[in-house]
């Protein structure tokens, strides 16, 4: 089956000085198009990591990512721009509009490096989605004159604007109000349901892991839980580990027979 992302023993460690941090520890995942999916866990977990490596903004230290059954690793940082900007959305908990541009400019932004994409497609796509987050009426508004959930909806047209394959959004409702924030995810959630549009999100909240499909709980650089919603019911499913022989995969990778397994510092 077709998948949008998968993750095939990934690490990633920063170096901070003297000090290694290992940040993501020997993740494996999959998942097929059009998933809403929730990253979960503690501050420093590694859910803002782990949408980085899905995002191609950085690279794992070892381990392959592969998007759209394409494999990833080895790019050049020009030929993961590219990609991002063919292929991936982004939605931030601080919106990151550019101040100076109105809304429609800067839900036209990321389509001015799009040679494929004329002016007329361009301007046509800036209506169709200032529509569809329901802003058309404020297509020339500056940021500062818009509220935060307007902003956010702005951004998310941005995202759209690429008919990206997969949306990838950090903590998207985190600097919303309660009743703001359930309308950007529910908005989220009908665009995913309308263009099956992937969605990846990292939250604190329980409200928004509700709405999810699918739930990761990432704790101290693994995955600690995945978990698939069929209407109101919640099934756990242990990631599978390609390297393996099938059988759970054990967080401790003194166990596991990976030659490229880093040692646990637990
Ligand atoms: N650029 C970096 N250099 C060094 N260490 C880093 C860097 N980025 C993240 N880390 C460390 O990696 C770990 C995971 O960080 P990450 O930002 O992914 O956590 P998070 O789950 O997104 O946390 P939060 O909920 O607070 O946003 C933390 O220990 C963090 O301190
Ligand atoms: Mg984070």
């Amino acid at each position: 089956m077709k998948e949008v992302v998968r993750i095939e023993n990934v690490y990633k460690d920063y170096q901070l000085g003297e000090q290694k941090v290992q940040a993501l520890k020997n993740i494996n995942l999959a998942f097929e198009p059009g998933v809403f999916l929730a990253i979960a866990g503690p501050s420093g977990s590694g859910k803002t990591t782990l949408l980085n490596l899905i995002g191609c903004i950085d690279v794992p230290t070892s381990g392959k990512i592969f998007i759209n059954d394409q494999d990833v690793s080895g790019r050049t940082p020009d030929q993961l721009a590219d990609l991002r900007a063919r292929t991936i959305g982004f939605i931030f908990q601080t919106f990151n509009l550019l101040p100076v541009l109105s809304a429609a400019e800067n839900v036209e932004y990321p389509l001015l490096h799009r040679s494929d994409v004329s002016a007329a497609e361009r301007r046509k796509r800036v209506a169709y989605f200032l529509d569809i987050v329901g802003l058309s009426r404020f297509a020339g508004h500056r940021p500062n004159q818009l509220s935060g959930g307007q902003r956010q909806r702005v951004a998310i047209a941005r995202a759209l604007a690429i008919r990206p394959s997969i949306v990838l959004a950090d903590e998207p409702t985190a600097n919303l109000d309660h009743n703001t924030g359930e309308e950007i995810l529910l908005l989220m959630k009908k665009i995913n349901r309308s263009f099956k549009t992937t969605f990846i999100f990292s939250t604190h909240d329980k409200r928004v892991i509700a709405k999810a499909d699918r739930l990761v709980r990432v704790e101290d650089g693994v995955i600690a839980h995945l978990g698939k919603r069929l209407h109101t019911k919640w099934t756990v499913i242990r990631p599978r580990a390609p390297a393996d022989d099938g059988s759970e995969r054990s967080e401790s990778p003194s166990q596991t027979n990976n030659p490229t397994a880093h040692r646990a510092e637990n």
